[in-house]
């Protein structure tokens, strides 16, 4: 999809140009993954704006029925289009290729699990990659040393894409665990059964792990963060998010040269949700460009 991608962050990047200033989610971190995820999965591009609606309610719903009344209804969006999949040839996206699969004993995806499956992707698909691209904009603007490191050996992004996933990671929590078996965890006994949610941010701060770990450093070794969770449940789309990231951030920072924040940082607002860590707004200026 490196092509596609690139295509993306050029088109979003040409419209920034000439303006003399963004708001970088709004211009860049949001509409890259999305346009990326509805490609992938084969949503049409007109209704793009609509699944963002819900999807950002879900993620930032003021109460648990504005949520769930958003969840319904990007489910009940989902589920015409899954309905419908089959049915068109065209079907070269990911859903489509879904819905015709079958395994050797000819068992396919029943429609709510199909259901589910888009619904994963779609969410997990854009919601936590906006975050990398505008949280890793951020660090990397506060850090403008840092980001001069960059420029200069841009052999530094790969790493330092590693380091964004642990000093701000766009999901600070994964989701409910249940113990299987009693576990005693610092003076703490988890009966068996009991629900455990655990805080993948504080664990990419262990100063038992990470020495200095409020420090940005986009040379030191991050491996070992939790930004994209672990064991069984390790993100599926890391590779895309990763290279989604690499991408938006490159171009972003090539073309633009002089780019600055442009508000004081005691004064930008976080998304408010309490599993995902993002940016509402990341107003920038910088020199008209080509
Ligand atoms: C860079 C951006 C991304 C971040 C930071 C991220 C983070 C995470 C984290 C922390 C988990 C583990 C959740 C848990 O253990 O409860 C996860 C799981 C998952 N992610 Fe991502 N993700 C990103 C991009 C993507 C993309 C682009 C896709 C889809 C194309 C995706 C699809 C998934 C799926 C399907 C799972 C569930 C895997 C499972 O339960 O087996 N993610 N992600």
């Amino acid at each position: 999809m490196r092509p596609r991608i690139q295509e993306v962050a050029d088109e979003l990047l040409d419209a920034m140009a000439p303006h003399g200033h963004a708001d970088l989610v709004e211009s860049l971190a949001l509409p890259l993954p999305t346009t990326v995820i509805c490609d992938l999965l084969g949503v049409p591009a007109e209704d793009r704006e609509q699944f963002c609606g819900w999807s950002a309610q879900i993620v930032t719903a003021p109460s648990v029925e504005a949520g769930a009344a958003a969840g319904e209804a990007l489910t009940g969006y989902l589920s015409d289009l899954v309905d419908a999949k089959p049915h068109r040839d065209a079907g070269g996206d990911l859903l489509s290729a879904l819905a015709r699969t079958a395994d050797d004993d000819g068992d396919r995806l029943a429609p709510d699990e199909l259901l589910g499956m888009a619904f994963l992707l779609l969410f997990s698909g854009h919601e936590t990659a906006i975050n990398l691209i505008s949280n890793g904009a951020y660090a990397l603007l506060r850090h403008p040393d840092q980001l001069a490191a960059l420029r200069a050996g841009w052999t530094l992004l790969d790493g330092a894409l590693e380091e964004m996933l642990r000093y701000e990671g766009p999901v600070k929590e994964c989701t409910l665990r249940f113990a299987a078996e009693p576990v005693d965890i610092a003076d703490v006994t988890i009966p068996a059964g009991e629900r455990v949610l655990l805080v993948l941010a504080a664990g990419s701060r262990d100063p038992r792990r990470f020495a200095e770990p409020d420090r940005f450093d986009i040379r030191r070794d991050a491996r070992g963060h939790l930004g994209l969770g672990h064991g069984i449940h390790h993100c599926l789309g890391a590779p895309l998010g990763r290279l989604e990231a690499a991408i938006a951030l490159r171009a972003l920072f090539e073309r633009c040269t002089d780019i600055t924040l442009d508000t004081d940082p005691a004064d930008l607002a976080w998304r408010p949700s309490s599993w995902l860590r993002g940016l509402a707004r990341l107003p920038v200026r910088y020199t008209p460009f080509s």
